[in-house]
């Protein structure tokens, strides 16, 4: 098993260096490159993140890694090829981003859609080098100097990630395609215990961005959050004002509490008690997951005079925990 792990290790360290060959240096992978182009990315940004290009031509990968010496049965398990037909490859004709593991080696791909029907994007399936939840996008490139700032940016996506880095913003991560995990949250915890969230500005997005910041509290991490103004995401801002608006978008963000009351006093009444007590409702979990009686104490403070509730009827109502249902 320890020798198959090395196998795959070198087989995917293989396919991402020819798909990176066929974007850059071949006919077929110039639409990709000229995509990549136009959504504002750089050569310098394609080579770091040793983007690639997955051809159309569904014998080309089985084929190439045939004639390097894998076996059918080899190939099958390695999360390359569909499960029905194991000599069709997941990836065709797509855009490809390498996921890397912490240390650096490529364990999954991406593959974003450049044309046609299908969904925008396909992930590798889990295999023995791959634990979707356990990963992070971005993180290799990342840690140092998350490390070094004890604060990371996180993402819903490749593309933001990439736009962040590309205008400076070296501590940039991503979720792999499903939402952020509390294995990630713990993960990030070994190297930062702060985090700016950059989530896309939709509903989704939001949504998504309150549960993180909840994973986040429970980890132990405490989060703000970079309003996305002025485009949908991260890479859209890259792509339509370029890396300094990118800059400038971070030198503006609120703390989670304070996001938090917002989102819930948009949804809720904060002049009638059901509302208030909606309101409460809805910050128990962050509240909650505080680590520290000092910050719950101070958090409950701010709640108070925002809701005109004293802090006794908020302590009495969290510990009954009557959270209605949503
Ligand atoms: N995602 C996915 N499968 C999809 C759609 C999204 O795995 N069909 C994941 C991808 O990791 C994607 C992230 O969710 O990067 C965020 O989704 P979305 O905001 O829809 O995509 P973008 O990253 O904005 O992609 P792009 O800018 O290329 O349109
Ligand atoms: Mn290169
Ligand atoms: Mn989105
Ligand atoms: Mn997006
Ligand atoms: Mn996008």
């Amino acid at each position: 098993n320890q020798s198959r792990v090395g196998a795959l290790f070198d087989l995917y360290a293989g396919v991402t260096r020819s798909f990176h060959y066929l974007l850059k240096e071949t006919g077929t992978g110039k639409k990709a490159l000229d995509y990549l182009y136009a959504r504002g990315f750089s050569d310098d940004i394609i080579d770091t993140f040793q983007l690639g290009y997955a051809p159309q031509d569904p014998n080309w990968l089985y084929d190439f890694l045939k004639k390097k010496g894998y076996s059918s049965d080899f190939l099958a398990e390695s999360g390359l090829f569909s499960r029905n037909d194991s000599r069709y490859p997941l990836f065709r004709n797509r855009l490809i981003i390498p996921i890397a593991s912490t240390q650096g080696r490529v364990i999954a791909f991406g593959g974003r859609l450049l044309e046609g029907e299908g969904p925008k994007y396909l992930n590798s399936p889990e295999t023995p080098i791959f634990r979707k939840s356990r990963t992070l996008f971005g993180l290799d490139k990342a840690v140092k100097a998350v490390r070094s700032s004890g604060r990371f940016f996180l993402c819903e996506g490749y593309m933001d990630v990439m736009a962040l880095y590309q205008a400076g913003i070296p501590e940039s991560l991503a979720p792999l395609g499903t939402s952020f995990t509390q294995d990630q949250a713990n993960l990030l915890k070994r190297y930062a215990d702060r985090g700016i969230l950059l989530f896309d500005n939709d509903d989704a997005g939001q949504a998504a961005a309150a549960k993180s910041i909840v994973l986040c509290a429970k980890s132990g991490i405490e989060t703000s959050i970079a309003a996305v103004a002025g485009g949908k995401d991260p890479a859209d801002i890259l792509e339509k004002e370029g890396g300094q608006a990118l800059q400038k978008l971070l030198q503006y963000t609120i703390n989670s509490l304070d996001y938090l009351v917002e989102k819930a006093m948009a949804r809720f009444s904060a002049g009638t008690p059901e509302g208030k007590h909606r309101i409460l409702s809805d910050l128990a979990p962050f509240i909650e997951a505080q680590d520290s009686a000092v910050k719950r104490d101070g958090y409950l403070g701010r709640l108070s005079d925002m809701l005109e509730v004293n802090v006794t009827a908020l302590t009495a109502d969290l510990s009954q925990k009557t959270t209605p249902s949503r």
